[in-house]
């Protein structure tokens, strides 16, 4: 049985769609990596992992949903130099503004903005975007997906890691495969994997082009 944790783990992970989520994360930010070290989190090592196989350490990615760097720090440690952030959460953005990276800041830009709305970004402005533990309830839907998969260039990569969760249990995979008839993005792989070494918390990673 897959676990929701508890205190504001189990909050973020419990709302409906619609939600907002960025007070209970401006209330987390704080404590959320310390609560996350503990929960064994594995997504920002996955992820970056995973885009590295994909693109060159030169190209410039954005970090949908950066929250406070963790998956950010892990492309940085790769050797990644041009990485945007993109959350709606001051108070987690507070802490991804303090990361460094052998001395130098892990982002270049940090923008405050909500992602179920129009991104002030241009069309193919990044080579590639990651965007980690941030598709469910009171995150993103997958009918937000085209605003960000418009902001990569045409074969730019998009890395997604989200909860198997609402993965299952809200249809995305039909979702998913809609976006893609509809042309917005091409399905390379669908992963699953555990993402919290100490809970039973099944994850997806979904690698996407841009077509
Ligand atoms: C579980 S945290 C993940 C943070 C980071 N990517 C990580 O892996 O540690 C989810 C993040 O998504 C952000 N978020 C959720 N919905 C959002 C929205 N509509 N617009 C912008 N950010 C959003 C939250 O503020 C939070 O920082």
């Amino acid at each position: 049985m897959a676990d929701h944790g508890e205190g504001p783990l189990k909050r973020v992970s419990t709302m409906g769609y619609g939600d907002r989520s960025d007070e209970a994360y401006d209330q987390w930010a704080q404590d959320y990596e310390a609560d996350l070290t503990k929960y064994g989190y594995l997504s920002p090592q996955l992820i970056a992992d995973a885009l590295q196989d994909y693109v060159g350490a030169s190209a410039t990615v954005v970090d949908y949903a950066c929250g406070t760097g963790l998956a950010g720090v892990e492309l940085a440690s790769r050797g990644f130099t041009t990485i945007d952030g993109v959350d709606y959460s001051q108070g987690m953005l507070e802490f991804a503004a303090s990361k460094t990276v052998q001395g130098r800041p892990v982002y270049r830009e940090l923008l405050t903005v909500d992602l179920t709305a129009t991104i002030p970004i241009e069309d193919g402005a990044y080579d590639a975007l990651i965007c980690v533990g941030a598709m469910g309830g009171g995150h993103l839907a997958p009918e937000h997906l085209p605003e960000l998969m418009r902001t990569i260039a045409s074969g730019g990569i998009a890395a997604f890691y989200m909860n198997a969760i609402a993965y299952e249990g809200d249809g995305f995979a039909k979702r998913f495969a809609a976006l893609e008839t509809a042309g917005h993005w091409q399905i390379i792989s669908e992963t699953p994997s555990n993402y919290m070494a100490e809970l039973d918390r099944p994850g997806m990673l979904v690698l996407a082009a841009r077509p």
